[in-house]
């Protein structure tokens, strides 16, 4: 195969400090493509049902989800992958729920009590005098009160659960979750601990959208394999303080494959791409040069699909898109990476009806008028380096995460928050509870800024696109601009975070506590 035609995402050899793999890693451009079967988690049932205080004598639906070490193969041709997952796969089950039908689960820790990852003692929270095996379920994007959400500090060890409620008391969308875990977390998601969570309401139903067999979660993210098959994350080459900057594989899985098929129905899919990966960015487009058509974003559906011929999605961002397969019955179509095919659809010859539809428009999204803010908090995004020019901790507005808390939003009110990156790289930027708008980005003057905190623009505001002018929870904040959104702090009051979701920096000082009064 001509290399070329594949952009390797790794970086290990071109990272400073970073030390060399103490074993030999597999090279994905040396294996089959397109010899197992995607596959698609099962949805989860629920166990049982059980009332809860905030519901009185209701019954609620009772999921178990226990953590558990598991052995799966990644690749035909290769060995079977340690791993841990919720349910014992990777992406765990997924939990489909409805708007205004509240869900209890509880988040069963099952797992071995050593860690098969190198854990960083330096940083905070992951001090030796810490478990090594500690675990906290959080719900990406789901609006829950501060005791549900999945607070880092409230991690549990093997042989505990904590049981979270989540009312469903928001629109129909592709959520996600995932360990949270203070100072590990970027370990526990390594070694596989996520799922999707979905939530359907009566609106997005009537749409008439595909649905059922035809609505299927793709899960992308990318790893590094050691010929043994077991997972490699990389460390510096500091053995006190192994935590790196970046974690970039070149393996890209989707669903807990690398390179699947999935065969398809000449007709039309709805897909749901989430970005689980670590710290790498998806540049998503589909081999026979059609557009996608975006549907959905973060925090649901557009106000109108939007036609995409590609889709960059960073950490933790989603996008739902809508792809008709009618015109390539016996094809076969391949959703890329940059110039790299790692899933197959290879459509059958034939099909059932499709009486599916793809309205054009979809949902009103009501802009938040900015006037109605009561604060605007700017917010550095920065990083401190160690002589050599290495990053040492990545820092939100110059504080840590043990700093009191300074964001202290009131119930019910609207603030914009403005992120100003002076780092070198995108940051996607993620605050619980809340969903928000991106109102614009805006280049201005590092010099001004570091010198005086004064921002001074540079150029004009760029609004957001189509595609991110909907309901988001994550955003990307690029280097050089100030990213501005805007959001409604409705909710219980009580203290939830807010960080970046390249992992190794939340990791490492890039998570601040704020807190809804
Ligand atoms: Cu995807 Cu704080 O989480
Ligand atoms: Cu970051």
């Amino acid at each position: 195969m001509d290399s070329s035609m594949t952009m390797p995402m790794t970086q290990r050899m071109a990272m400073p400090g970073l030390a060399a793999p103490n074993v030999p890693l597999v090279n994905p451009l040396t294996l089959a493509r397109f010899v197992d079967a995607l596959p698609v988690p099962p949805i989860a049932s629920p166990i049982g049902k059980r009332t809860h205080p905030a519901y009185g004598g209701q019954q609620l639906p009772l999921y178990r989800m226990p953590m558990r070490a598991f052995r799966a193969k990644v690749h035909r041709d290769l060995p079977p992958t340690p791993q841990w997952g919720y349910a014992g796969s990777a992406p765990g089950p997924t939990i489909v729920t409805r708007r205004g039908e509240p869900v209890l689960v509880e988040w069963v820790n099952e797992l071995p009590t050593r860690h098969f990852l190198p854990i960083d003692h330096g940083i905070h929270g992951a001090e030796k005098s810490k478990p090594d095996v500690r675990t906290v379920t959080h719900v990406h994007g789901a609006r829950v009160s501060a005791q549900n959400d999945g607070w880092p500090e409230d991690w549990y060890v093997p042989g505990k659960s904590s049981t979270a409620l989540y009312p469903g008391n928001q629109d129909a969308t592709t959520l996600w979750y995932h360990d949270h875990a203070m100072g590990i977390t970027r370990l526990n998601i390594y070694a596989g601990l996520f799922g999707s969570f979905l939530v359907h309401d009566d609106d997005e139903r009537a749409l008439g959208l595909p649905s059922g067999e035809f609505d299927i979660p793709l899960v992308l993210y990318d790893r590094l394999l050691a010929k043994s098959g077991e997972l490699y994350y990389p460390v510096s080459d500091d053995p006190e303080a192994p935590w790196v900057s970046e974690c970039h594989g070149d393996a890209l899985l989707c669903n807990g494959k690398l390179y699947p098929y999935l065969d398809v129905e000449p007709r039309r899919y709805r897909f749901r791409l989430i970005n689980v990966a670590n710290t790498s960015f998806f540049n998503l487009s589909l081999s026979h040069g059609k557009p996608f058509q975006q549907i959905g974003s973060d925090q649901g559906l557009l106000a109108a699909p939007v036609d995409r011929e590609a889709i960059a999605l960073y950490p933790a961002e989603r996008a739902e898109v809508i792809v008709d397969f009618s015109a390539y019955a016996g094809q076969s179509v391949q959703l890329r990476h940059q110039a790299d095919g790692i899933v197959e659809f290879r459509v059958r010859g034939k099909g059932r009806r499709d009486t599916s539809v793809v309205p054009t428009t979809l949902r009103p999204v009501r802009r938040i008028d900015p006037s109605t803010a009561v604060q605007d908090r700017v917010l550095g995004l920065g990083e401190q380096d160690d002589a050599g020019g290495n990053p040492i901790t990545m820092l939100l507005d110059g504080k840590m995460w043990s700093d009191p808390i300074s964001e202290k939003p009131k119930k019910g009110t609207v603030e914009t928050w403005t992120f100003v990156n002076v780092t070198g790289d995108a940051h996607p930027i993620h605050l619980h509870l809340v969903r928000f708008q991106i109102l614009e980005r805006r280049p201005f003057d590092l010099y001004a800024w570091n010198a005086r905190k004064e921002l001074k623009f540079t150029g004009p505001a760029i609004p957001p696109p189509a595609h991110e002018a909907g309901w988001k929870d994550t955003v990307r904040c690029d280097p050089g601009m100030i990213t501005r959104i805007i959001a409604s702090f409705d909710g219980e009051p009580g203290k939830y975070v807010w960080h970046c979701h390249y992992l190794e920096h939340e990791d490492n000082e890039m998570m601040r506590p704020y807190e809804v009064v």
